[in-house]
């Protein structure tokens, strides 16, 4: 944050020095100084304008976000909570934050150990680092209040209010009170476990650069208290599993697929397919892997999420891929 915020000033006073020889240059009294350093100082001046004034909006956004004060909040940790928390966490947190092994790669495995260099891994690491934090009572989630890790999932910002780079792009901001609870009652119930690799993110000037220059959608803000609909296997509630499943967060708020775009290629539509098949054949799809025609998800469809789902959850789901949105 510091070095950031020292190139944006040292930017600052670049971007002054060339609008400073640009109007020198402009009123020299020699023709072709006039046109040739007008011109090229101009344009410099402009350049760096652009650049300072992106970077100050990125820097902006990532280190003062606004954060709304962190609730005062106290999650009681019942073995109810704790168990949702980790039936939850299981489905969707463990795939990031889980354990990485010798080499950084995640295994998908307990403890939440975190140390997964995400950026690295999918080719945005010229940005800084973005790694999974450690969420095990022994990292940097030992300091934070029950409320400040609240208003982490829920919004996105961490104990100093800044952005949560990755977290605040993902759907956990929609997850119940109740869930959001029970997932922070599971946390510190783990046992503590140090990483091995880096965690959390540190986005260098480019970053900022690139968030101040909007290539990244702003989260939508959100509400400060949620309520589930009622678990049971309703379209209603299959769509809140389709929440914490993940599938909204890459096949569509909808779940009716996505364009391809900057972010990536094209995510189909799973309705069409799902609404081929019978219930018990969804959940068999899910939880083996296999298509009905015997032909495996690719890795880029993250299966394994909806396998570890209870089959109330999976009847839920099924109920909402199969009616029109
Ligand atoms: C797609 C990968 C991914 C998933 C899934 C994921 N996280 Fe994260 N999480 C990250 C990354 C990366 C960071 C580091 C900070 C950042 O860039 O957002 C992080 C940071 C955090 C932090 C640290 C906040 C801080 O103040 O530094 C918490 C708490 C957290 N995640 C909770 C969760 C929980 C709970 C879940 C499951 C509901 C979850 N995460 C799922 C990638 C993920
Ligand atoms: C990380 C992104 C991602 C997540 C999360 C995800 N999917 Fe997918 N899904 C994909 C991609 C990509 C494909 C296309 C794979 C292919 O090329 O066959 C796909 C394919 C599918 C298909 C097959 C569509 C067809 O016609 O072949 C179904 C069904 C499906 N997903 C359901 C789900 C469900 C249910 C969830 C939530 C539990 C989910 N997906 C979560 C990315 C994702």
């Amino acid at each position: 944050m510091i070095v950031n915020i020292l190139i944006f000033l040292v930017l600052v006073l670049l971007t002054i020095g060339a609008g400073w020889l640009t109007w020198k240059a402009v009123r020299a009294r020699r023709l072709w100084v006039k046109i040739a350093g007008g011109l090229g100082a101009g344009i410099l001046t402009l350049i760096l304008a652009a650049v300072t004034f992106a970077g100050g909006r990125g820097i902006a956004i990532l280190y003062f976000p606004g954060a709304k004060p962190a609730p005062g909040l106290k999650v009681e940790g019942t073995p109810d909570q704790i168990a949702r928390g980790e039936y939850l966490a299981n489905i969707n947190c463990v795939g990031c934050h889980g354990q990485v092994d010798a080499n950084g790669e995640p295994t998908e495995t307990f403890p939440l150990s975190g140390g997964y260099n995400i950026g690295e891994a999918e080719g945005f690491g010229f940005m800084g680092q973005v790694a999974t934090e450690n969420l095990t009572p022994v990292g940097k989630l030992a300091n934070y209040s029950d409320g400040e890790l609240f208003r982490a999932i829920r919004h996105g910002v961490n104990k100093d209010g800044q952005m949560l780079v990755f977290m605040s792009l993902l759907p956990y901001g929609e997850l119940s009170d109740a869930d959001t609870e029970a997932l922070i009652a599971f946390l510190r119930s783990q046992p503590a476990v140090t990483p091995n690799g880096p965690t959390g993110d540190n986005a260098n000037f480019i970053g900022a650069l690139l968030f101040g220059a909007g290539m990244f959608p702003a989260p939508a803000p959100k509400p400060d208290t949620i309520a589930a609909p009622s678990a049971d296997t309703s379209v209603e509630y299959g769509k809140y599993v389709a929440t914490y499943g993940e599938c909204r967060g890459c096949h569509g708020p909808d779940a009716t697929g996505v364009a391809e775009s900057s972010f990536g290629p094209a995510v189909p539509n799973p309705r069409p397919l799902v609404s081929t098949l019978s219930q018990t054949q969804f959940a068999a799809m899910m939880r083996s892997g296999l298509k009905p025609n015997g032909v495996p998800f690719p890795e880029a469809m993250p299966w394994e999420n909806a396998s570890k789902m209870t089959d109330d959850d999976l009847a839920a789901l099924y109920a909402y891929l199969t009616i029109a949105p």
